[in-house]
């Protein structure tokens, strides 16, 4: 990924620190004379407004970024809400696979929900929930996002570190090779810029820490995570939920 500023020199000094902390190749759009050769490239963009990632330089690319404000009201994920049923009053919820942390928001509107820790490995997008969070001017939202916790580490060093119980541990591990054509735009990024390693070993990890449940988000054609059956599973058009129950 690149870096660029979407204003004039001025803001250098400022976001200096940051374009250090992310170490991407900062490039000088007035430089650039031939966007097309960079319609495949994603920047990372400080604006005077916000933080996001575009993919090329069209004036027309819209910005990704953890738009907490529209996913308010605008993104409902029935399954995943079925799938929070019979959780404790006041559950916590532990999601290792934070991405632009849409599901986690998802999750924080549950009622029952009183605090979600996000685990995300890569600084870029902890950096863009961070500001998501920051940019957020909905009540609502504000309100939802107070139960947001967030951590920049490997989930899997961070679950061997964390010696208490939590109520639910939500993972969604990276879909590989299938239905890439369809993808959104944020899926599309995540599968373009993060790493499609193995996830071994952290559902195993995950089911000893969990108190109630680990859901694990899958396409519905793909095998359980690690082979391991799940309690039950609610299956949509696309996403399969495997819910494993640690009662
Ligand atoms: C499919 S995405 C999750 C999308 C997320 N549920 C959302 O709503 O935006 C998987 C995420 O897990 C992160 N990830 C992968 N391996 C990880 C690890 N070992 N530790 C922490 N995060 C990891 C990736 O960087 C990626 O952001």
């Amino acid at each position: 990924m690149k870096l660029i500023f979407e204003n004039s020199s001025e803001d250098f000094d400022q976001h200096k620190q940051l374009a250090l902390e992310l170490n991407f190749e900062i490039v000088d759009v007035k430089q650039i004379d031939e966007i097309k050769s960079y319609k495949d490239t994603y920047f990372f963009v400080i604006s005077d407004d916000r933080l996001f990632i575009k993919k090329g330089l069209n004036k027309n690319t819209k910005p990704i970024f953890s738009d907490f404000d529209t996913w308010l009201d605008n993104y409902d994920d029935k399954l995943l809400q079925n799938c929070l049923k019979t959780l404790p009053k006041k559950f916590n919820c532990l999601d290792l696979t934070a991405g632009f942390a849409k599901d986690a928001f998802e999750i924080s509107k549950d009622i029952k929900c009183s605090s979600v820790h996000l685990i995300e490995k890569e600084l870029w997008l902890f950096k863009l929930i961070e500001n998501g969070i920051d940019r957020a001017s909905l009540k609502d939202a504000n309100s939802l996002l107070s139960k947001f916790r967030l951590t920049c580490q490997d989930n899997v060093s961070f679950l061997t570190n964390y010696s208490r119980k939590v109520d639910l541990i939500y993972i969604d591990p990276m879909f590989s090779g299938v239905q890439k054509a369809l993808a959104k735009r944020h899926m599309q990024a995540l599968r373009d810029l993060t790493s499609c390693e193995s996830y071994e070993g952290l559902l195993e990890a995950s089911l000893e820490k969990a108190s109630d449940r680990v859901i694990v988000k899958r396409h519905k054609n793909m095998s359980y995570l690690d082979g391991i059956s799940p309690t039950r599973s609610l299956e949509g058009k696309v996403i399969r939920y495997d819910i494993y129950s640690t009662k």
